[in-house]
């Protein structure tokens, strides 16, 4: 299987490494020779060529059957392509990887990317629902689980994870996001990283992983994809970069640029985010490849003429790879002739992703992932066992009256209602990769699965949601007229001691390109769940869906709600495990609920503006036919359980640069049964020389405890959380007072302070 280069085996045997007083590593100082002497060997026609991303949209195992196919797969045999996306399994990664092997001149072998965004095959919750779990250590192993199956199917570069603060519901790419929250958002990223790359990126069961879009793309105006972000240096540099850092620092081994432009200056195209700030700045040594055709796109922005122009803008501003956007090919080397690039950027660029490749042990192996003996070794069915542990730690529960849940033991008839009850395929979500179709256990399977023979569970439609094809890029049919199956659903809900509601959002009304300008619950599901409210009030709705959705009628009048995202496979024994009561619920929002769509972009961290309140006029900051705050808060979620916080104590109430500050709270299980709460820390500059957020969440621990249990849980606040962009433009911190705030959600918080003394 190991196919070697002579020209490579001829260099790497003349690497003699001498053993210098240096700190870099001698495992980087090979890598660094091992590029260097390729890229030495390159022409600028082949070096361009790295640079250059098809998409695998021929049958690779087959003869390209089209021009374009066959033009691809000329270059590829003259080792004109750097890398392939879309190109998913043994078979056909091992024949394009041949295509380089056998026929090209250098032989350097090919990356295969893919959006592994939720799993590969076996599907864990979206990424937005996943991050509810707030459990790191899941959110890795998920991510771990996602590289194994990938690799496994030739694939070794994933273009996740996404971190961009997404603090706008009508955004449908709010369910790739962690939410609103820069903090949680840089936890995750880390998290992603260490798990698609593992330890080591050459490990055969590691795959590099993407940190996108960079940046800003989760501020497009109006909640629109793709449109116009208007954001400042300093919300660039306080909210929207540190996950991207953070991910740099972790070693993420590639950054997707995006779509959008920022402040008049496309992504792509912007020379201060990704040659200045990513690779200068913070030092990162991976390659950026561009998002789909985004170079090109520049043309549209109106900032290049034409292809030519776009790619010149485009690598001078560091963008190293072309995803389909022909740009480079057709243009790289002519600017380079016409001395209008230089070629030590291209020299850069191409080092860059050599580096990456090196790293991933293709040079050693480029058939490594194209290994049939890895696939029959994958656990797919330990896989689902973690996959539904972590899709329970996923669901949020936001409202519990009438002691509905966990399900009682009088409860002899279940009514299960609802476009979604018996959905194999919503939960498997959007950006599914290999997730099959229908291949998710649906809500009603759950049920069924968890409830005795004694209970009686009766399933009604009421109403379809989405009609026609149901994929990536067809529009979504939503049903508007028909109601025939209402009478069939009001009639269950009539005689069954409990009605569970199952509603939400399709699989695909979330994910790129699925912006709404509403955001309750679509179609005919708010008109059914009145009529069934009418008729039986023992309602717990079980909601599925990949953004927040604005569900105040519901808040006010239903007793219970679930909120269960988008869960992947194991969707319907995951909540299952919730409703029953075989697992105590502990996720959080990861992203602000609205009262109404008028408030988004909604999120707890705001500025306090001059007008925060004024208790005799209506000219402060508010609306004045809604509260202004969040329906269920960042960070909120309730518990079969409950928890009392008592008062924080400081360690000192004085701090300076070089110290630090013990803050300790008692946090008590008052309730029945253990549980798991997400202790969070919030913090509040109350003074400095740019306006600071009302509240920043800057740590939170996973506590378990036992009925009447009480845990001191302790934090350490140091200067570094206190540093901010300010306004001399650095990270730093200021003197002055700052607010601890210790609670179970952002709203409902335990408050001391201190001074920072410089
Ligand atoms: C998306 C990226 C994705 C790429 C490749 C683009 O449309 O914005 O997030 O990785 O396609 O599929």
């Amino acid at each position: 299987m190991k196919k070697i280069s002579p020209i490579l085996l001829f260099l790497f045997g003349s690497f003699i490494i001498q053993a210098q007083e240096s700190t870099i590593p001698s495992s980087v100082k090979n890598v660094e020779k091992k590029v260097d002497s390729v890229l030495s060997l390159m022409t600028l026609e082949e070096k361009v060529g790295q640079m250059v991303q098809y998409n695998g949209s021929w049958d690779l195992t087959g003869p390209a059957s089209n021009v374009d196919s066959k033009y691809k797969e000329e270059r590829l045999k003259n080792g004109l392509v750097g890398s392939m996306l879309n190109v998913l399994s043994v078979e056909a990664t091992q024949e394009a990887q041949k295509l380089v092997m056998e026929n090209s001149r250098l032989k350097i072998p090919l990356m295969f990317g893919y959006d592994v965004i939720h799993g590969y095959k076996t599907m864990f919750p979206v990424p937005l629902g996943e991050t509810a779990s707030w459990d790191l250590e899941a959110m890795e192993k998920s991510a771990r689980i996602a590289a194994l199956e990938s690799a496994a199917h030739g694939v070794n570069w994933t273009f996740s994870p996404m971190i961009d603060i997404s603090r706008d519901a009508r955004w449908g790419r709010i369910m790739e996001s962690s939410g609103e929250d820069t903090y949680l958002t840089s936890k995750v990223a880390v998290a992603k990283v260490k798990g698609y790359q593992g330890n080591d990126l050459s490990d055969p069961q590691s795959i590099a992983a993407t940190a996108k879009h960079f940046a800003g793309y989760g501020f497009a105006e109006a909640g629109r994809d793709y449109n116009t972000v208007h954001v400042g240096e300093n919300e660039l540099h306080n909210t929207i970069l540190p996950p991207f850092k953070a991910a740099a620092e972790a070693g993420v081994a590639t950054v997707m640029n995006s779509f959008n432009d920022l402040d008049g200056t496309p992504a792509t195209g912007h020379k201060i985010l990704q040659r200045d700030i990513l690779k200068g700045d913070w030092n990162w040594d991976g390659f950026i490849v561009s998002d789909w055709g985004s170079i090109p796109e520049m043309i549209y922005h109106g900032f290049a003429r034409d292809k030519k122009h776009a790619g010149e803008i485009a690598v001078k501003a560091g963008s190293d790879m072309d995803m389909e956007g022909g740009a480079y090919e057709s243009g790289l080397i002519e600017l380079v002739e016409e001395g209008k690039v230089s070629e030590e950027i291209i020299d850069d660029a191409v080092r860059r992703i050599l580096r990456v490749k090196f790293k991933l042990g293709l040079f050693e192996d480029p058939y490594r992932y194209s290994n049939p003996d890895l696939l029959s070794q994958v656990p797919f069915d330990e896989h689902r066992e973690i996959a539904r542990d972590i899709a329970r730690k996923s669901i949020v529960l936001l409202k519990n009256e009438k002691d509905l849940l966990p399900v009682q033991n009088d409860v002899k008839s279940i009514a299960v209602i609802g476009p979604l009850a018996n959905d194999k395929d919503t939960p498997i979500g959007n950006w599914r990769a290999q997730g099959e179709t229908n291949s998710a256990v649906s809500l009603l399977e759950g049920i069924k699965n968890a409830v005795g023979d004694d209970v009686k569970v009766n399933y009604a439609l009421g109403t379809t949601l989405g009609q026609g094809e149901r994929s990536f890029l067809a529009p979504l049919e939503i049903n508007t007229t028909d109601r025939s199956g209402f009478a069939e659903a009001i009639a269950a809900a009539k005689k069954a001691d409990l009605v569970i509601m199952a509603l939400g959002e399709d699989a695909f009304q979330s994910g790129e390109g699925r912006s709404q300008v509403n955001i309750g619950l679509a179609g005919l599901q708010q008109e059914l769940l009145e009529e069934i409210y009418a008729v039986n009030k023992n309602i717990v709705l079980v909601l599925q869906n990949g953004r927040p959705l604005e569900i105040s009628w519901s808040a006010e009048n239903i007793p219970a709600i679930v909120e269960a995202w988008q869960l992947g496979t194991e969707s319907g024994n995951a909540i299952a495990d919730v409703l029953f009561g075989k697992y105590n619920p502990s996720g959080k929002l990861p992203v602000s609920f609205p009262r109404a769509v008028g408030q988004e972009p909604l999120y707890y961290n705001q500025k306090n503006t001059g007008r925060p309140y004024s208790p005799d006029s209506v000219t402060y900051s508010a609306y004045t036919d809604e509260e202004k705050t969040a329906l269920y808060p960042f960070g909120y979620g309730l518990s079969y359980t409950t928890f009392e916080y008592g008062d924080l104590k400081l360690s000192s109430e004085e701090m300076t640069p070089e110290g630090s500050i013990q803050v300790t709270i008692p946090v008590t299980n008052t309730g029945k049964m253990a549980g798991k709460e997400v202790v969070q820390l919030y913090l509040r500059d109350l003074v400095a020389s740019t306006t600071r957020p009302v509240k920043e969440l800057k740590g939170f621990q996973l506590v378990t405890l036992a009925p009447g249990e009480t845990g001191e849980i302790s934090f350490k606040i140091d200067e570094e959380m206190l540093q901010f962009y300010n306004a001399n433009k650095e990270w730093a911190s200021e003197e002055g007072e700052f607010e601890v705030l210790i609670g179970g959600n952002s709203r409902d918080l335990k408050k001391g302070s201190f001074t920072l003394n410089e």
